[in-house]
């Protein structure tokens, strides 16, 4: 798909496109014409604050169980896996820590469509190969992968397929039904359906449910955390200045995190 050039930091592809490698590492692959706007996907505000807020370890109970059910996979850490949507790269830095400790050869590529995320993830130096691209349009060849992750982004099922490995997996984390309710309690008048990004796999014949997990517990944020968690999420552009101005003075809030985190097998051959 992609070959170096003869500068060894730009890319190109079979159309004659000429990509170059960003200093930290990892390749714009959106082209000027295919973006529906100046700068897709989560902003350099939003991408900030997540990556603040998932430091402090509220949701580790989600991260471990993602490490884990990698690992549970039958190869362990040798395999290579492709978080799609990677976000600023915490979900790839756990995997990374736990296929070290354990000596193991895993591969690690990301891509996400926001160049703020990707360039915060290359900075983590996790031996990522790491892109700006579209998960509609992923740029790798078929039967690639072992495991695809996605958390809470959007998926092809199409594409998503195409690259895993026949048998490869697919897991998938979305919100289940009281995720945040303590936040959005102070900004909906009515709770909201969530619908996460499971609508993305409806009627995909190319995947079957193997496990369902579910993670619910408590968490209790305190001080600036709050404003963070509030703009990590899409919340954030659907709350009012004065909600986010009370937020912002709160000392602690005490909300229920749910997850659902699906494990799906790739039925293509
Ligand atoms: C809610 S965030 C989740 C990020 C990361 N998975 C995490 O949980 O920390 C959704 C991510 O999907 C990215 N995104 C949105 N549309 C995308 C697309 N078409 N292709 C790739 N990434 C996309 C956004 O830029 C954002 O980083």
């Amino acid at each position: 798909m992609l070959q170096a050039d003869a500068q060894p930091q730009v890319y190109r592809c079979s159309n004659n496109h000429s990509f170059d490698l960003a200093r930290e590492g990892y390749l714009n692959l959106l082209l000027a014409q295919h973006k529906r706007s100046r700068n897709p996907g989560d902003s350099d505000e939003m991408i900030r604050s997540r990556q603040r807020f998932l430091a402090t370890g509220h949701y580790s109970p989600l991260s471990d169980a993602i490490v884990a059910a990698v690992a549970n996979s039958g190869l362990g850490f040798d395999q290579t896996v492709l978080d799609l949507g990677c976000g600023e790269g915490h979900y790839m830095q756990q995997l990374r820590e736990a296929s070290n400790q354990a000596s193991a050869g895993l591969k690690l590529f990301g891509m996400d469509i926001s160049k703020f995320a990707v360039r915060l993830a290359a900075k983590r130096k996790i031996d990522a190969r790491l892109v700006v691209d579209s998960v509609y349009a992923i740029p790798l060849f078929e039967n690639r992968i072992d495991t695809a992750v996605s958390v809470f982004s959007p998926i092809s099922a199409e594409e998503t397929a195409r690259v895993l490995k026949p048998g490869g997996r697919l897991i998938m984390v979305g919100p289940g039904e009281d995720h945040l309710s303590g936040l959005t309690a102070l900004i909906y008048q009515q709770s909201l359906p969530h619908r996460g990004n499971y609508t993305g796999l409806e009627n995909a014949q190319k995947f079957r449910l193997q496990e369902q997990i579910e993670i619910k517990q408590t968490m209790v944020v305190t001080g600036s955390d709050i404003l963070d968690l509030l703009k990590m999420t899409p919340y954030y552009w659907h709350s009012r200045p004065e909600q986010q101005e009370l937020l912002a003075t709160l000392d602690t809030l005490e909300t229920p995190i749910h997850f659902y985190l699906n494990i799906y097998q790739n039925q293509s051959n």
